[in-house]
């Protein structure tokens, strides 16, 4: 039986139908699987996940138990459970994604949304469905006393499910996203939010990617469920029971990520978009197209940036990468589209014959971002709300001579914001004036700042982070 077990929606690896009928397998992508994936194989964890597409279920079916491992896979060892496709849809994209998410981000447009009718308690049974379906499967894997890593919000309510199973287990909860405030957390309907934050509660351990996000989970216990919050011990005691709170801000393997940075896809896609540029000044943003991303303040920001500063005319590109993302969410569709037209609009209004002022990419393409973040002189991360964002420690790591424009709602400026050049997301102007001074910022001070920034940004590698949560449940 299994000694410790990782649990998230996204599991490590993703299987797609050939035309022939075979199965190909890929690296599940996002924040949470580049932090856990090695860390898994090596600590021997096994990974329960959600089948996510017609491929992965395909995968399953022929997998006994649905362990890929055991079907020749080199998964290392992980479960995919074939949770009913309606099910899954409806947990998955109306409630952790439509909802738990624009929760924690802050991103409804309150005049309109959040809207909680029958339709929402249809989706909502369905989420309640899919948490026990994870519950169900950790425990009849885990071993006596296992310790059990669940992730992030789209299994909330495992933790508590699970105690009730099987009371012998040591569980934690991560939360790679922020936290909202609970004036912002109570637009929930009052059951629901409750159970969210009991669910949580139910772990021995909660986790949080920084002290803010932390405070105000605290903050949401203290106020929703009376529960008593001890903020100096960091620790929440409700119904009984007493969960300790723990801050754990997950950093990069810089070894690692110089290794895969130095390979030679890496290093052809450099000398393409070195042909591409030419010798001058490289902007660079790499995301999702999310819209907690603010991609599209952010090109509002390079557009005003030109309007201001003629004297960059020809000498600058902004390379903006925004991969595909959610694209089952009207929302996220839109905002892609949304993106585009920004991006047009700054063509039209700056290019010439022999400079583009942005390249815009909208496929995914991992060496051609490791090749980017190696170019770059300014790297501009400013989402509107952000658990870290990785790409504002990858950047620094990889460039160390780069400057970092950098939001100071992205739980990374806890760490970074020192050393980066700080904005409010919101503020576009002031967001244009810190990308002309990362542009014109003296080498020796862009060095300074690297340095520290890749110091920051490598202080807690997936290895660690993960072992101090292990630690935590002893
Ligand atoms: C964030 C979440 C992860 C998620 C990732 C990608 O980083 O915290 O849990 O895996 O986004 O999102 P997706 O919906 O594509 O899994």
């Amino acid at each position: 039986m299994n000694a410790i077990l990782v649990a998230s929606n996204r599991g490590p690896f993703s299987f797609t139908t050939s035309e022939d009928g075979s199965l190909s397998m890929r690296r599940g992508g996002g924040g949470l699987v580049s932090g856990l994936s090695e860390v898994a194989r090596d600590l021997k964890v096994l990974w329960v996940c959600a089948a996510l597409s017609d491929g992965d279920r395909a995968a399953v079916r022929q997998a006994p138990g649905g362990r890929l491992d055991q079907a020749g896979y080199d998964t290392g060892a992980l479960r995919m459970l074939d949770i009913p496709p309606a099910t899954f849809h409806r947990a998955y994209n109306a409630v952790a994604n439509s909802t738990l998410w624009f929760v924690n981000h802050l991103l409804y447009d309150t005049p309109n949304t959040p809207h909680f009718d029958a339709r929402f308690r249809r989706e909502w049974e369905s989420y309640q469905s899919y948490n026990a379906a994870f519950a169900l499967a950790l425990a009849e894997e885990a071993g006596h006393g296992a310790r059990v890593m669940v992730q992030d919000y789209h299994l909330t309510l495992t933790p508590a499910m699970l105690r009730v199973e099987r009371p012998d287990l040591r569980i934690a909860h991560f939360s790679h996203t922020p936290w909202a405030p609970p004036e912002y957390f109570a637009l929930l309907p009052d059951d629901v939010a409750a159970e969210v934050l009991e669910g949580i509660l139910g772990a021995d351990h909660a986790g949080f990617l920084t002290a803010r996000w932390a405070g105000a989970f605290m903050d949401c216990c203290e106020r929703l469920l009376g529960a008593g919050v001890d903020r100096v011990s960091r620790t929440v005691s409700h119904a009984g029971r007493t969960t300790r709170i723990g801050v754990h801000g997950l950093g990069v393997d810089g070894e690692a990520l110089w290794a895969r940075a130095s390979e030679p896809d890496v290093e052809s896609n450099m000398a393409a978009l070195r042909d591409q540029v030419g010798d001058r000044k490289l902007i660079v943003r790499i995301d999702r197209t999310e819209l907690s991303k603010n991609i599209v303040r952010g090109l509002s920001a390079y557009r005003e940036f030109l309007g201001a500063h003629p004297e960059w005319h020809g000498r600058v590109v902004h390379l903006a990468f925004a991969y595909p993302s959610r694209h089952d969410l009207p929302e996220y569709r839109e905002y892609t589209a949304a993106v585009q037209r920004c991006a047009k609009e700054i063509e039209d209004e700056y290019a010439t014959e022999d400079w583009d002022p942005l390249i815009l990419n909208v496929n995914d393409d991992y060496p051609r971002s490791l090749a980017a973040y190696r170019l770059a002189d300014v790297l501009l991360v400013n989402p509107i709300r952000d658990g870290m964002n990785l790409v504002a420690k990858e950047g620094p790591v990889l460039s160390p001579d780069s400057a970092l424009v950098l939001s100071r709602e992205a739980g990374a400026a806890a760490e970074l914001g020192e050393h980066a050049l700080v904005v409010n997301p919101y503020d576009v102007t002031a967001t244009a004036a810190a990308l002309h001074r990362g542009l014109v910022m003296p080498e020796e001070e862009r060095v300074r700042r690297g340095a520290r920034l890749a110091a920051a940004a490598t202080a807690l590698p997936p290895h660690r982070w993960f072992a101090e949560q292990l630690t935590a449940l002893q």
